[in-house]
């Protein structure tokens, strides 16, 4: 099949269903780039999942291998992490078997950020002083939408925290950006006394969603959704768009492909496999945003 967009041919793509890819996306270039939202998970979404072989950390990580944490502390973070992090991933378990176990990794490792009285003056410097790389093609990504007032929701079940802290440093956390994540909330010290609000966790971005109605409210003339994703529970971020239209959604699968690859296959629209670009999206928002010539000369 010959695409519009060349890119879809990288060996890094796969479809199940390249023909209503091409619908969906010939739909929604013909309603034109202000009817559509973009919507985006973070962590290993727009974060690289590694880097010269080695792992990138997720906005938990980079607090976890921080100045800022005790080594006893850093053990029983690294313990969650061994012991959770495969039930993520387990294609095995069903998403109803995994949540309950997903909470509980989420409330164990908050419960130990709080205990080590995190100051909110020095989180900028542990972001600057870390190892969190955005994915390759960043800026394009960022500032095209910005360029073309299209909104980015970057919903995460990271620390929000820390997530405004990466894209600040590295210059792209513009006006069109919006974040629901895991806010911090500090004593009037400046020091970490709980997490805000209701718990995201990756496998609640249904009712996060649902809990932020006035924000899709306000986007309701933009019926056209470009969600970006890596793990199962990215599918359900865009619940709570109203009156949707067209939903085209781009998973990358990481980590343990083989096993994961049909899962993703059947509910993502493109899966990139192991690609540690933006490239697959920018090509499809210079397509929906009619700046195709400018990507092809530039
Ligand atoms: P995301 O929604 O932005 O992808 O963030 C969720 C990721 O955070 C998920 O892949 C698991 C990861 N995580 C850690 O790395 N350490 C932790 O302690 C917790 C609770 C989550
Ligand atoms: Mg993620």
């Amino acid at each position: 099949m010959s695409f519009k967009i060349p890119e879809l041919n990288n060996p890094s793509v796969c479809m199940r269903d390249p023909q209503r890819v091409q619908d969906i996306l010939m739909s929604m270039q013909k309603s034109g780039s202000n009817t559509l939202q973009v919507i985006s998970d973070f962590d290993m979404t727009l974060t690289r999942f590694a880097y010269e072989g080695k792992r990138c950390p997720t906005c938990h990580n980079i607090l976890d291998n921080s100045k800022l944490i005790s080594n006893d502390c850093k053990e029983k973070l690294k313990e969650l992490l061994n012991t959770y992090y495969p039930i993520e991933i387990d294609s095995s378990r069903s998403i109803e078997e995994k949540l309950p176990l997903m909470v509980e990794w989420w409330t164990k490792a908050h419960d130990l950020l709080v205990e080590q009285r995190i100051r909110k003056d020095l989180l900028a410097t542990v972001v600057r002083e870390s190892e969190a790389r955005l994915r390759e093609g960043f800026q394009l990504f960022f500032n095209h939408l910005h360029e073309h007032s299209i909104p980015l929701l970057i919903f995460s079940a990271g620390i929000g925290d820390i997530l405004e802290e990466v894209i600040r440093q590295a210059g792209v956390f513009h006006s069109n950006v919006k974040v629901f994540s895991n806010y911090m909330d500090f004593d009037e010290s400046g020091v970490l006394k709980a997490f805000k609000g209701e718990l995201i966790h990756i496998y609640n971005k249904r009712e996060g969603a649902l809990l932020n109605t006035g924000h899709f409210q306000e986007l309701r003339t933009r019926p056209n959704v470009l969600l970006l994703g890596d793990s199962l529970g990215d599918l359900t971020m865009a619940d709570g768009v109203q009156d949707m239209e067209n939903i085209l959604k781009i998973g990358f699968l990481n980590d343990k492909v083989e096993e994961r690859k049909q899962s993703y296959l059947d509910s993502y629209d493109i899966v990139l496999v192991k690609d540690e670009t933006l490239e697959v999206p920018n090509a499809v928002l210079l397509y929906l945003t009619d700046c195709c010539l400018i990507y092809s000369i530039s």
